[in-house]
């Protein structure tokens, strides 16, 4: 067994200010109920009953303060007491992750942090696990599973219509997830540069990191931990946690 103080500090910054547009419906997806509990309950419990994470900074829309509440009164005590108090998003996800990793910076800094999408409850420990050891070794490390589709790059000329203008070997691509893992320093540096360059509107943090100067690894993702992005996702998260055993509640 390796010394328990030569361990990384890491924590995890969960976003979830999103607004679900694609879902659709009147609660944002990340509290609707899949298998009996809310998504969002869900991927905090998953990331909170890693021994590796030892704290969790949500960022929640500013008027879902009660619907946040429901989900923590979900969550086991053990779990629950990870949690720091959550922190308003803004109107990009990156700026929502920027005011987690700002909430993480005033409550003590982790050496690693873990950014994950509220919307992607299937995250499990063997991922949490691999993301902390290539977050550790490499710095910035983002999860990727190769693509079964050939992709296309194209130029929109119409709507509905894009020219072709390359075919990348679907060998060198990867379709990119959560959780993503930094080091918490760099990931924290990179985010207050785009601020202060007035750039937004990255998708992952993989992306900012590598507008930043970074070298980013791709590590081993999977297949399960799906984003729940539109309405049938949501049905089939739904049926998937539905097989397991019966929400504790
Ligand atoms: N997110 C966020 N703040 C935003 C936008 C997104 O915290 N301003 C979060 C979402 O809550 C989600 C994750 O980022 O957990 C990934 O975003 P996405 O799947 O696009 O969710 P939404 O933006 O909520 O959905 P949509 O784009 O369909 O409106
Ligand atoms: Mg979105």
């Amino acid at each position: 067994m390796s010394d328990s103080a030569a361990r990384p500090k890491v924590a995890a910054v969960v976003v979830a200010a999103g607004k679900g547009l694609r879902v659709g419906g009147d609660l944002p997806k990340q509290y609707r109920r899949v298998g009996g509990r809310a998504v969002l309950t869900r991927t905090l419990a998953a990331l909170a009953a890693s021994p590796r994470i030892s704290r969790i900074q949500p960022v929640i829309a500013p008027d879902a303060t009660d619907f946040f509440r429901e989900c923590v009164a979900e969550l086991e005590p053990a779990l629950a007491n990870k949690l720091a108090e959550p922190v308003p998003g803004g109107a990009t996800r990156q700026q929502s992750v920027a005011a987690g990793l700002e909430g993480l910076a005033r409550s003590g800094a982790p050496d690693l942090v873990l950014v994950h999408d509220a919307a992607r409850p299937f995250v499990d420990e063997a991922l949490i696990a691999r993301a902390i050891e290539a977050g550790g070794e490499h710095g910035a490390a983002v999860p990727g599973v190769a693509v079964s589709d050939t992709i296309k790059l194209v130029e929109t000329i119409a709507p509905g219509i894009g020219r072709v203008h390359e075919t990348p070997s679907r060998e060198n691509l990867r379709a990119v997830q959560t959780p993503q893992s930094f080091r918490f320093g760099s990931l924290l540096d990179a985010h207050r540069r785009a601020v202060a360059e007035s750039r937004d509107g990255f998708t992952d943090d993989g992306a900012l990191a590598e507008w930043a100067g970074l070298a980013v690894v791709v590590f081993e993702g999977d297949a399960r931990n799906r984003k729940i992005t539109q309405a049938a996702d949501l049905i089939e998260a739904d049926r998937a946690f539905s097989k397991e055993a019966p929400a504790i509640s």
